[in-house]
């Protein structure tokens, strides 16, 4: 495993702040790897994933257009217990699609296949046509962005937060970042505003607050490929409504009202949030048993979709 340059390094760390989320190792580690650690496998080690080398044939993915496609795809974290089976679907460029279904069916496991922190048992996962195993993290990174349930700050000022990963910045761009996150009023009201530090010693925000951060931080890094897994489930209902705003003007690649979309999976505990989606596939028990959108699901009265619809609308 060859040494990563510092600049790369950043740009893989920042990445795994933006893209891993859910895993509290990295904001813990933090430290750790400001103080120099340069192992992508150290890295792996700390999040507490499957070694997972970088072939040495792989090329760097080139700007993409956003197509995803997953290609008869299974996967298992423990042997005889499949998660995935023969998964197939289809994303166009700039296509929003929603996965529902029932907690535990693995919704989370296919955005992190796609985000190549696990590799398939079988199958393919190609982005713009090209198979994520012969393409580099980085470049992968560097286009793709996921914006979870759990929200991990750093210790560092809100404006680092937001910028991590990346030295030379505009300020203004991460203000600009700022207001499409619908966090700038409150960004404001802080003592230093974007300089406030956060951390133990540091402000403290609410969750919805935390949640607008890690929502500017996607917008300043500006992925083609947007996965959002269940970003407001832990909200109440007042953040979730600015929540959502923000969510919405990220899923947004450009400035409305030319609103160009990003690709964007939707992973949602609400099917209120899916009514939009372009098309809508519902995942159980490691197969996508339907797709379609809103109306065309509904009007099947006896879909799985329409079921979980009614059950919702109780
Ligand atoms: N890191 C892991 N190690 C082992 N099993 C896991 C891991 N993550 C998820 N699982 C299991 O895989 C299945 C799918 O989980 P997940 O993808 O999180 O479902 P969903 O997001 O649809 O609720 C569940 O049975 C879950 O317990
Ligand atoms: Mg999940």
């Amino acid at each position: 495993m060859g040494q990563l340059t510092p600049s790369q390094f950043i740009s893989f760390v920042a990445a795994a702040v933006l893209l891993i989320d859910p895993i509290n190792l990295i904001t813990e580690n933090y430290n750790k790897f400001k103080q120099g650690e340069t192992s992508i496998d150290r890295v792996q080690a700390l999040l507490n994933l499957p070694p997972h080398p970088e072939p040495k044939h792989a090329q760097p993915l080139p700007q993409i257009r956003g197509e995803v496609e997953f290609r008869q795809v299974s996967f298992a974290y423990q042997p005889q217990q499949p998660v995935l089976q023969d998964l197939s679907f289809q994303v166009r460029a700039g296509e929003t699609v929603a996965l529902i279904g029932p907690s535990g069916v693995g919704k989370s496991t296919l955005a992190h296949l796609l985000l190549r922190l696990y590799q398939p048992a079988a199958g393919q996962i190609l982005i713009d046509g090209m198979d994520l195993q012969f393409v580099t993290r980085q470049s992968l990174y560097q286009q793709i962005g996921i914006v979870s349930q759990h929200t991990h700050l750093f210790s560092g000022t809100i404006c680092q937060n937001i910028a991590y990963g990346h030295v030379d910045f505009d300020l203004a761009q991460v203000q600009k970042a700022a207001e499409v996150a619908n966090a700038s009023d409150f960004i404001q009201q802080l003592p230093q505003g974007l300089h406030t530090y956060l951390g133990e010693q540091g402000t403290t925000l609410s969750g919805g607050q935390r949640q607008r951060i890690a929502i500017a931080r996607a917008v300043f890094h500006n992925p083609r490929i947007l996965i959002l897994d269940e970003a407001t489930s832990a909200l109440d209902t007042e953040s979730e409504a600015l929540v959502q705003t923000a969510l919405e003007n990220l899923m947004c690649d450009g400035q409305r009202p030319t609103c160009d979309h990003r690709t964007v999976i939707l992973i949602a505990h609400r099917l209120t949030t899916v009514l939009n989606a372009d098309r809508i596939f519902v995942v159980e028990q490691g197969h996508i048993v339907e797709s379609g959108t809103h109306q065309q699901l509904i009007a099947n009265g006896t879909s799985r979709y329409a079921s979980l619809y009614a059950q919702q609308l109780v």
